[in-house]
């Protein structure tokens, strides 16, 4: 598994999402997950499953400290008068003191960047997280991050080889902050892509496994691929065995020009 250092923190780079995954599919989908020797998990507030995955870490035969936790701030709880309270919650359902690493999980245009910063500050400061990100910041949002001298080491944002990201990627390299690639395969989508299906047959991988391949060969990029299948799971992670070209990444690159965007919900903000 290749591990990426920043800031202190070890990441495995690759790790098991869970988004839609309810909390008995989470915690079955966790369990597997960390006996298919996965060590990095990712849930948020909102995906309603901090139970479950925290009761699959807490029952592994796998130290605490060996498995990577991530959860996420739920953009209502970006206030002041909720925002502590609810990462008290999140550690209380996860059963754990504390998190690797702790998102703000969408901005909220009704509370400023400096107010919600401060809180994901203070809760690191409380220990309750290890380290802290944010996730969905385009880049002028990312300014005012960085002017609050937080000490981020991701931005969780959508990426995988059917979107352009070329201006969010450039902005995190020249800050020495890491890409957590949320949907990196699309959602589905990259399955029967012509140029991914091709290069994989070379290797015997599928498109799922030349996306996330292509992903693990970029510097500081992560990626958190979901599934609720036993299979999909062992594929997903079974890309550490071949490498591609710089002729195949070149290919893989130029897909980005069909721009797709899988995740783009009314509150979103303004995108690169
Ligand atoms: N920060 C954010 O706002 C945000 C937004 C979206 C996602 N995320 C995080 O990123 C994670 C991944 O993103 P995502 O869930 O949107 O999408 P994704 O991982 O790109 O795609 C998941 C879909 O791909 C299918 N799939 C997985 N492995 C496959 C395989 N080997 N072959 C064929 N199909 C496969 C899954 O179906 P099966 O269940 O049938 O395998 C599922 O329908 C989320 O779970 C969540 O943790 C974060």
């Amino acid at each position: 598994m290749k591990e990426i250092k920043i800031k202190g923190a070890t990441i495995p780079a690759l790790g098991l999402g869970t988004f839609q995954l309810e909390n008995e599919a989470a915690y079955e989908m966790t369990k597997a997950a960390l006996a298919e020797r996965y060590r990095h998990i990712d849930t948020a507030q909102i995906y309603g499953n901090e139970e479950g995955v925290g009761r699959a870490i807490q029952e592994a035969p796998v130290a605490r400290e060996d498995v990577f936790l991530t959860t996420k701030v739920f953009r209502e709880n970006l206030y002041k008068k909720s925002f502590m309270p609810s990462v008290e919650e999140s550690l209380n359902k996860l059963k754990t003191d504390y998190v690797d690493l702790l998102l703000i999980h969408w901005p909220n245009a009704n509370v400023p960047v400096e107010e919600y910063m401060k809180e994901l500050m203070t809760a690191q400061e409380k220990g309750y997280a290890r380290y802290i990100g944010v996730s969905n910041h385009p880049t002028h949002l990312l300014d005012k991050v960085l002017a609050t001298g937080a000490p981020i080491i991701t931005n969780q944002v959508e990426y995988h080889p059917l979107i352009n990201q070329e201006k969010l990627l450039k902005y995190l390299q020249e800050h020495h902050i890491t890409l957590t690639a949320y949907s990196p395969i699309a959602q589905g989508k990259v399955m029967g892509q012509e140029t991914l299906k091709k290069i994989g047959e070379k290797y015997g991988k599928n498109e799922v496994q030349v996306s996330l391949r292509w992903l693990m060969q970029q510097d500081e990029v992560l990626a958190i691929p979901r599934t609720s299948k036993l299979d999909h799971l062992k594929s997903n992670i079974n890309i550490f065995d071949f490498e591609l070209t710089p002729e195949e990444v070149q290919q893989i690159d130029r897909l980005k020009a069909e721009n797709t965007r899988v995740v783009n919900p009314p509150f979103a903000p303004q995108w690169d």
